[in-house]
């Protein structure tokens, strides 16, 4: 049987007090509502719909997918409404059994849904729902059964008394598979004088009244936990980096200090890497096995090869590191950087788009930017690539096995050829010929005796 889906995500968002729509908030890189997203798109639906209202733009344009298609719910009417909206959209689609999702709700996983929907299906049930137990919370509506233990209805905490809030401990999830027939149940809903809404939630009772098959299958709490404070958006983030966080140590990654790394969904570490606290890894970041990541590093959108040390505090965007090298501490390597194996990028040294070869070493306060660099360089503290005229960038080309002494200005564009050797405190303005040496400094005089005549008060050959 096919199936569309539904994401209801047309909400203010009060009680997070935003100006920003609440589910464009992140977590751990990925705005509230594409995790929902991606969840859905993996069961691949035959239609995806999201419904939009409050900051529709702001939705539409960060939530690029190119399967989901959007409808604007004009008046914000409550998910009863809100569903009503997307089924006008999606009446072309028969015998297709319906996804409903609260967009608010980011950790459900595919795997969950993928169970639900096929209990929905082998049951022959009209309407299905998930639930959860957890008596600590509130907030939520709370399912009610009846004397033979099927579902009855669903009761929205803000209408429960304080006997059903104490009895009713099961859970609406928010998350349901509905079938053609239950849609038109839709129009039967009233709106509700307390909150002014028509709620999605009243086509439960209305569905067992008139004699449709209705069942909650129960699934863990925190798949199903929605986002309505910041607290809670918290919350989600921890309870999802924790699981980003055991699915890598399951598959042989050691953490010193889970609790206190931060590591979005989609990275990749491989066997018998450790990291240390206070790290985080964004993005598209894949680092390989026996790799050390020392404390404050940050790592996004990047390639780590197998055992490459990061040292402390040192910011890795955009780039490949390949096996060996050490990096840091206090280290920048910014965006397109290519960094081969076996190198050395030490304390203070900020690298930009530029490739460095095998077995070079540039071991302190160093900025090199725009620069082509051979293998088994090596470059003294203090280096800088002038790649900048403020106009233009301009690229440095050093071959391998050059040696440029400390404190040295390479102004670019220029080449530095094979095995040259620059002297330390040059300004390199021309091009250095393969195997020569390059010395650009004022000679040294000695002036004996000169500060008797000034201020200082040494004596001659005092040392
Ligand atoms: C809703 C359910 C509640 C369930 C909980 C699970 C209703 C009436 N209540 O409550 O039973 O336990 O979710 O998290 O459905 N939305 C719209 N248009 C609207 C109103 C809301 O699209 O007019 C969207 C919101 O953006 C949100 C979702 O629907 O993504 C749920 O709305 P929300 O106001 O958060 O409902 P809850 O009070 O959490
Ligand atoms: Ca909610």
């Amino acid at each position: 049987m096919n199936l569309s889906a539904v994401i209801l995500a047309a909400g203010q968002g009060k009680r997070m007090k935003t100006r920003k729509p609440k589910v464009l908030h992140k977590i751990l890189g990925k705005p509230i509502l594409q995790h929902t997203v991606d969840a859905v798109k993996a069961l691949k639906p035959e239609r995806l719909v999201i419904v939009v209202g409050n900051g529709a733009d702001e939705v539409e344009e960060q939530i690029t997918d190119r399967s989901v298609s959007f409808v604007t719910q004009k008046k914000l009417l409550g998910t009863g409404n809100a569903l009503l909206e997307a089924e006008k959209a999606l009446r072309g689609i028969k015998n297709s059994t319906l996804l409903v999702l609260n967009g608010d709700s980011p950790l459900t996983t595919s795997n969950t849904i993928k169970k639900f929907l096929s209990n929905h299906r082998r049951s022959n049930n009209d309407l299905s729902l998930l639930s959860f137990i957890d008596e600590s919370l509130t907030g939520y509506g709370r399912i009610s059964r009846d004397s033979r233990g099927q579902v009855s209805g669903i009761i929205e905490d803000k209408h429960a008394s304080a006997n059903e809030k104490k009895e009713l401990t099961e859970l609406n999830g928010g998350i349901y598979a509905i079938e053609p027939d239950i849609l038109g149940f839709l129009s039967k809903l009233k709106k509700r004088r307390l909150s002014g809404e028509y709620y999605l939630t009243d086509i439960v009772a209305i569905a067992v009244k008139e004699r449709r098959k209705v069942e909650a299958y129960n699934c863990p709490a925190e798949e199903v936990m929605g986002i309505n404070t910041r607290a809670e958006l918290h919350k989600a983030l921890e309870t999802l980096n924790k699981r980003n966080i055991s699915k890598l140590m399951n598959s042989g990654v050691t953490f010193i200090n889970p609790s206190s790394s931060l590591v979005h969904s989609s990275v990749k570490i491989g066997k018998d890497t450790v990291v240390y606290p206070n790290t985080y890894i964004e993005g598209n970041t894949s680092i390989g096995r026996n790799c050390i990541i020392y404390p404050g590093v940050r790592i996004l959108d990047s390639t780590i090869s197998d055992k490459v040390s990061i040292k402390d505090n040192s910011l890795i965007e955009n780039c490949r590191v390949s096996k060996g090298s050490v990096i840091g501490p206090s280290a920048h390597i910014r965006p397109q950087s290519n960094i081969g194996r076996n190198v050395k990028i030490g304390n203070f040294v900020e690298i930009k788009t530029s490739n460095i070869g095998d077995g070079t070493k540039i071991s302190h306060l160093s900025y090199v930017g725009d620069a082509l660099i051979g293998q088994n360089v090596n470059i003294g503290a203090g280096t800088i690539t002038c790649n900048y005229d403020g106009r233009k960038k301009h690229k440095t080309i050093i071959r391998s096995d050059v040696f440029i002494g400390s404190d040295s200005q390479i102004i670019a564009p220029v080449i530095i050829g094979k095995g040259a050797y620059i002297a330390a405190g040059a300004t390199v303005t021309k091009n250095v010929p393969a195997g020569a040496l390059a010395i650009s400094r004022a000679g040294q005089k000695n002036i004996l005796g000169w500060s008797i005549k000034g201020q200082l008060k040494a004596k001659p050959g005092e040392k």
